[in-house]
């Protein structure tokens, strides 16, 4: 095992299978051109989600979210009401870093996070030739809001920790009005591809999924709205 820091960057190297990398700073990772670093850098972007992939998670949580901000979300034919708090969803590297440790070295259970304190969804797959990490994340986040189009709203719009087997626990994570930050790795085991995301501000039961009303007219403290969404958008103070 070798051990390299680099511009920004804190990257450990395991010969062989396992491949780690942890974001810590800014800018592009410079790499040597040596067979070693080749090994690391193909690893790595298998790891990590590009730039576009993040954005691309981020903005189908947001559009489940502006949409039932705006009251316009529909399950065949059930038009949900709007959203006095919905808060928009923002990335956090350090979410992400979290996420990816969980998958990195291939466990045969993938452990959960504390859920008092962080939300989880976890999608397995198995592996498709053609596609990158990019991909199978977007899948799998499509894959979890079709829940409420498959299953439904949760009963009196409330979370209760029967969503799990009732297979809306995802969907429901997705849709949390207060979760405001989330963060997701993507890992390949043999067969298998993992795509986990974690979130800040896990679900808590007997909360509503959101409170229902005018759009935008509760939202969080240090939360604005941001009148094209009908999401409450992260403001910080002094600004
Ligand atoms: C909601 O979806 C149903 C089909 O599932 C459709 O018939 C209906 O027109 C939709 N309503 C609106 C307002 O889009
Ligand atoms: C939904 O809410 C109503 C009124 O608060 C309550 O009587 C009912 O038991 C709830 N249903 C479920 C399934 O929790």
């Amino acid at each position: 095992m070798k051990t390299f820091m680099l511009l920004g960057f804190l990257c450990i190297i395991f010969i062989g299978e396992l491949g780690f990398c942890l974001h810590k700073g800014l800018g592009p990772i410079k790499l040597f051109e040596t067979e070693q670093t080749q090994t690391f850098s193909i690893q790595c972007t298998h790891a990590q989600l590009t730039d576009a992939g993040k954005t691309a998670i981020v903005n189908a949580h947001n559009k489940l979210r502006s949409t039932l901000a705006q009251g316009k979300y529909n399950i065949s034919g059930d038009i949900r009401r709007a959203a006095t708090n919905m808060k928009m969803i923002g990335w956090n590297d350090d979410l992400a870093i979290k996420a990816y440790r969980s998958i990195y070295q291939c466990p045969s259970n993938i452990a959960r996070p504390n859920p008092a304190e962080t939300g989880c969804n976890i999608r397995v797959v198995d592996a498709v030739g053609t596609q990158v990490a990019d991909d199978y994340a977007k899948e799998a986040v499509a894959f979890w809001e079709k829940q409420f189009q498959d299953k439904g709203w949760p009963v009196n719009n409330t979370i209760t920790t029967d969503l799990a087997s009732q297979g809306l626990a995802e969907a429901t994570q997705m849709a949390f009005s207060l979760t405001g930050a989330m963060g997701c790795g993507v890992q390949k085991c043999g067969s298998k591809v993992a795509t986990v995301c974690y979130y800040k501000y896990p679900l808590v039961n007997n909360n509503k999924v959101y409170e229902m009303g005018t759009t935008c007219s509760r939202c969080p403290d240090f939360h604005v709205c941001n009148q094209p969404t009908g999401l409450c958008a992260y403001q910080q103070v002094g600004k």
